[in-house]
């Protein structure tokens, strides 16, 4: 595992942009696993004047997002869907048939999760998969649990990860209950893994997942087996390392 750790935030989303625009520039052809939240916001800007200077093109790059909330319209602004296309799709020349999202409005969830399983196999195995990290040391939306789910699937919220995203919509009522989220076995199935975190509130949970057992537990902690992983820091989040 490699930790790298920042002292701006400024630094750590050129050093995250650098690390995906790079594998797309030595494989156009990448296949990428994103993330949404309020970690990735500074990198997809960051990605976003990387492009606008020329320096990438998105044209054969295939994207796999992580989740999306069950039962929310995919327009409503808080969507995966809707925070996708503000903060990178809808900036950059990556085609609409490359773009994946599990919808999590479909009539038959389960069907849905079968699906997108099967688009990631087709699409070949996930080139970089980009992580936050939730309080609880969820990853995707795969809460700590006795066992932790392979593929795609419908997971109930857990109430912390429900009060920490109720910043996003005028109260916790609104929060969905449910989502649709990639699963561990996937996410360890990526050649590369790039977690991020920031911010002092993620620093006892980020030393858990790195340093603590392997435990489902703490989901992320499972990312220690994974042999390509790459860790960026602000100093706030690894002041407890
Ligand atoms: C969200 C997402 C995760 C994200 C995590 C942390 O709910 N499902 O993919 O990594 O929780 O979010 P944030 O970056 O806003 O702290």
């Amino acid at each position: 595992m490699n930790i790298l750790m920042f002292d701006s935030d400024e630094k750590l989303n050129e050093a995250a942009a650098n690390i995906i625009v790079g594998q797309i520039q030595t494989i156009p052809r990448a296949v990428l696993g994103l993330a949404t939240g309020g970690t990735p916001v500074g990198i997809y800007e960051q990605i976003v004047r990387d492009y606008r200077r020329g320096m990438v093109s998105f044209r054969s790059v295939t994207t796999f997002n992580l989740d999306e909330y069950v039962n929310l319209p995919i327009d409503h602004p808080e969507s995966y869907h809707s925070y996708m296309n503000a903060h990178l799709f809808s900036h950059i020349d990556l085609p609409e048939a490359q773009r994946h999202i599990p919808n999590g409005n479909a009539a038959n969830l389960t069907e849905e999760c079968r699906r997108y399983d099967e688009a990631i196999e087709l699409a070949g195995q996930i080139d970089l998969q980009l992580l936050g990290l939730g309080h609880n040391g969820h990853i995707g939306f795969n809460e700590p649990a006795h066992a932790l789910i392979k593929g795609t699937h419908i997971v109930e919220l857990a109430e912390k990860t429900r009060e920490a995203n109720a910043r996003f919509f005028d109260s916790i009522d609104d929060v969905p209950k449910q989502a649709l989220t990639m699963g561990v076995g996937t996410i360890l199935k990526a050649k590369k893994i790039l977690l991020v975190v920031k911010g002092a509130d993620k620093a006892d949970i980020i030393r858990e997942a790195l340093q603590g057992s392997i435990t489902t537990d703490v989901p992320a902690s499972l990312l220690q087996t994974h042999p390509n992983l790459i860790v960026l820091l602000d100093s706030a989040a690894g002041g407890k390392l």
